[in-house]
């Protein structure tokens, strides 16, 4: 039994259960980035709007592949993909905004999700570390997919910072 095994015991769950428990708070991340890259793109009006609705609506795919992949990930462990009964939101920067043109909120509220995103692939790589190189493989391609969007978004407030 590894060091990590042990300690946890002491915490009173396994890693595996461990893992299984981030792999699902990131599949929710991800269904509700879903939801709200699909609100977003959809409200945004204005001249600005075009290149953010079609940046999110790229996104949106990836997001979709990224909760599949979580829940096929989920599945192999043996645990079980939850439904929407247990979903709590939490992107409270992504609500729709009163101006509807409004496309700095959106690319910031767009920052902060990829962001979380990230810190939680980041706490499941660690956790994964020496014990399941399987989800941490998955979770470091899918934090580099998040990595990436957010380099697109920040690069959209740069413009919009130099106005
Ligand atoms: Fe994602
Ligand atoms: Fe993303």
């Amino acid at each position: 039994m590894s060091a990590k095994r042990a300690s946890s015991k002491k915490s009173g769950k396994s890693v595996q259960s461990q893992i299984i428990d981030g792999l699902t708070d990131a599949y929710w991340k991800e269904m509700e980035t879903v939801q709200n890259y699909i609100a977003a793109s959809s409200n945004l009006d204005g001249v600005d709007a075009d290149p953010i609705k079609k940046a999110l609506a790229g996104d949106i795919t990836e997001e979709v592949g990224h909760a599949q992949q979580l829940a096929n990930r989920i599945r192999v462990l043996g645990g079980v993909v939850p439904g929407s009964m247990t979903f709590k939101a939490s992107q409270k920067n992504l609500q729709p905004t009163k101006d509807s043109t409004d496309v700095v909120a959106v690319i910031k509220g767009v920052i902060e999700a990829e962001n979380d995103g990230i810190a939680g692939y980041m706490k499941l790589i660690r956790l994964c570390d020496g014990v399941d190189y399987g989800t941490q493989d998955l979770c470091i391609a899918l934090m580099t997919d998040e990595e990436d969007h957010r380099r697109e978004f920040e690069g959209f407030l740069k413009q919009y910072k130099k106005r």
